[in-house]
Order: C-alpha cells, then structure tokens, then sequence
C-alpha cells in the first residue's frame, strides 16, 4: 500500500483482485452513463486559486459532521455489496473510518449485517431503503436503534432502480452463480476467493431471514424492481421519522424543491447526490446541482455532497460550493477491493494528504474557512 500514490492505484488494483461483475458493479452508472460522467467532468473544471506567502503552518482538518466531531469533512458512503469486494468488507471498512475518526455508513444491501457490523465497532450510520413491505422497513429502523446506530441515512433517489448496462451482461447475482465464466475468473482471484470464504456472510446480511424471496436472488435488479416502494413519498418520510428518534439526513436530493422539503421533514442534513451517476441518466452532476441548493437552504440545514470525488482537491471543491462536508462511495470501495481494511484506510489517508497540501497550496489554514474564494471565478 506504500507505493500507492493516488485513488487510481487503488482502482487498478481493484481490477486486477475483484471479479469482474462485482468490479463493474461499482464502477458503472446507469445507462449511457452521462450523469456519472458529468460528476467528474464538472468536479475537474472547477480551477483553484493559488495563493502565497500566507502563513499555512497551522492546518486543520477537524469539523462536525451532523453535530459529530469528524477528523476530516468526509464520511463513508452507503454502499450496497461491499462484503464483496471482500470479506466481511463492511466490518473493515467502518473500521478503517473510525481509525481515521470519520463517519461509516452501513447500506441496507450490505453483506455484513447492522449486527455484524455493530458487534465489533462503535456506533455508525445506517441507511434505509424503504421495501413496500413495511414490517420490514419497521424492523430494520429497530434493528438499527438497538445497534445504536447515530444516525439513518434515508435515501430517496432508488424508488425504481436505473438500470447498469453490466451488471445484466454480466448477470449479477447474489451469491454468484457458478457459471464457467466466473469460474474461471475467481479462478484467477484466489485472495479475493479466500477473503470471501472467509467471510461471514455471502448474501444480504440485513435481508436474510426478514424478507421473503430473498434467499438466493438470481438478479439484483428484478428483486430490486420487486421489493423497492415505488410509492414512497413526503409522507412516508413522516412516517420514518416518527419510529426513528435519532438524527435523519436525507440523501439524493438535486433539486431545490426537494431540498426545502427535506429542510421541512426535519432532517439534520441533505445530501445532494446523484447516485453517483447510477440512477436518472441526464440528471445534471451533483457539484453543479450543489450551489443552488446551498444557497436556498444552507441556513437551515446541513449540506453533505457525494458524486465523483476522487481527490483531496475535489473535497476542497464541493466545500467552496456550499458543502460542509463530502461523502466518498468508489474511492473507498476501490480499496477495499485492493487491500481491505488497509486498502480503505490508504483511500482515506490519500484524500486527507491532498486535501492538507491543497489547503497549503490555496493559503487555507482551517476547512471551516473554505468558501467560494478558493474558485477562480468563471
Ligand atoms: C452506491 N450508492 C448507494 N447509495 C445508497 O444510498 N445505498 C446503497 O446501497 C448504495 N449502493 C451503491 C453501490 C455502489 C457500487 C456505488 C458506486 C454507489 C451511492 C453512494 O452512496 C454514493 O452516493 C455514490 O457512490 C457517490 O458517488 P462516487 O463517490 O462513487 O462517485
């Protein structure tokens, strides 16, 4: 992990170590994929401006993240299957946040369970896809209480599921599917192989047991298309709300309607987000989206950003926008899939290191002093 210098290495590794489907998996977004695209793009031509000769001895990374001391302005993003990536890949990755003292985020399709999870680390945050099935949504909002959880992150951009060109090329399932296809590729993935065997779990660990239909699922997106409540509306979010007693943050919004509308559910933060380009193909990318909506209600509300960051730089971007602070989804997944926990911890280190050099470099001495100064103007 030494010789690893930048977020691409990791992804590079990745490739050669994860599976093919498992690998495309994270790497795609939804069909001609111009939103995901659009994330980096527009993240890349946000130029910084150089300053000198201000004395940048002292720089301090250290924030709060919905009233929770952060070391940096980063979290880990929910993200679904990342016990396979590697073995008990969850446990490891909420490990590695909390060594480097930020937020971890458990996805609702995680391998690992919210017990799992939370029988060998501190309290984390958990996201909630909401099932037509309520029992089920009920049940996992009190399995997360109990796990004391500190925060639930409600996504609202997955009520139907975009579709990713690969992940039916490649005919995703989970487990996978003995097919003499992948067969021959894990064969040539044996630490991958091992570290999965390993692992507690093979399959959605927060499901198993609590939904019907669920054991063996042939394709992800037709069981998604199955259980996911494409009803679900403000009222819902009411609802949620009155069983959750903790702190909510309301995760992909891009609109400036919908982010007062979170402001009036009583969220403690949005995430403006896109998915990371994985669901409304043509939406507009999540940093273009993000000035607006802090400006409509960045006094009201705290503002998290994800979609495309890769760098410390793209940190330093997103927070001269309006974010407080930014959540990171293929950056760490593609060290976990490279190294596991060690892998998460470089991602982590890599993003923290540029962004103190980039904060030198543009004459910040503290992240809370970052705003729109550090752009240079169009
Ligand atoms: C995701 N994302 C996601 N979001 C969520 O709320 N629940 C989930 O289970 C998942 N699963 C998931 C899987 C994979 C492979 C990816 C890449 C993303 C979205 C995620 O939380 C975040 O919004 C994006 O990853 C941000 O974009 P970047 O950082 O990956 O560019």
């Amino acid at each position: 992990m030494t010789t690893v210098a930048c977020i691409e290495d990791l992804r590079q590794i990745a490739r050669r170590k994860v599976p093919r489907a498992f690998f495309d998996y994270v790497e795609s977004g939804s069909y001609a994929e111009e939103t995901l695209r659009a994330n980096r793009e527009d993240l890349q031509r946000l130029k910084l401006r150089q300053r000198v000769l201000v004395d940048v001895s002292q720089r301090d990374q250290s924030t709060s993240i919905i009233g929770e001391p952060a070391a940096l302005p980063l979290a880990l993003a929910p993200v679904g299957l990342c016990g396979m990536q590697h073995g008990d890949g969850e446990i490891l990755a909420c490990r590695a946040a909390q060594a480097a003292g930020i937020p971890f985020c458990l996805s609702t399709l995680s391998i690992c369970s919210i017990e799992d999870v939370a029988a060998v680390n501190r309290p984390f945050w958990f996201q909630l896809y909401v099932m037509k099935d309520r029992g089920v949504v009920r049940s996992l909002i009190e399995r997360a209480i109990a796990a004391k959880c500190s925060a639930l992150v409600l996504t609202i951009d997955l009520q139907v599921m975009g579709q990713r060109h690969a992940d039916i090329r490649n005919g995703l399932s989970v487990p996978p599917k003995i097919r003499l296809r992948n067969v021959i590729d894990v064969a040539t993935k044996p630490a991958w192989a091992l570290s999965i065997l390993r692992g507690r779990r093979k399959t959605f660990g927060n499901l198993e047991g609590h939904v019907p239909g669920m054991e063996n699922v042939s394709s992800l997106a037709s069981w998604i298309a199955g259980q996911f409540d494409a009803a679900l509306n403000w009222k819902d979010v009411d609802w949620i709300r009155s069983l959750w007693p903790g702190k909510l943050i309301i995760k992909g919004v891009l609109d400036v309607e919908d982010a007062r509308l979170a402001v009036k559910a009583g969220a403690a933060a949005l995430v403006v987000s896109n998915h990371g380009g994985r669901q409304l193909d043509g939406a507009p990318s999540s940093i273009s989206a993000l000035p607006k909506i802090a400006d409509a209600v960045g006094s009201e509300i705290e503002i998290m950003f994800d979609g495309g960051v890769r760098s410390g730089q793209d940190v330093m971007r997103a927070l001269a926008l309006g974010a407080r602070s930014c959540m990171i989804g293929r950056a760490y997944v593609y060290g976990l899939g490279a190294g596991g926990q060690r892998g998460v911890a470089r991602a982590i280190e890599i993003i923290a290191k540029e962004l103190d050099v980039t904060m030198a470099l543009t004459g910040i001495q503290s992240v809370k002093e970052i705003d729109q100064r550090v752009i240079v103007p169009a």
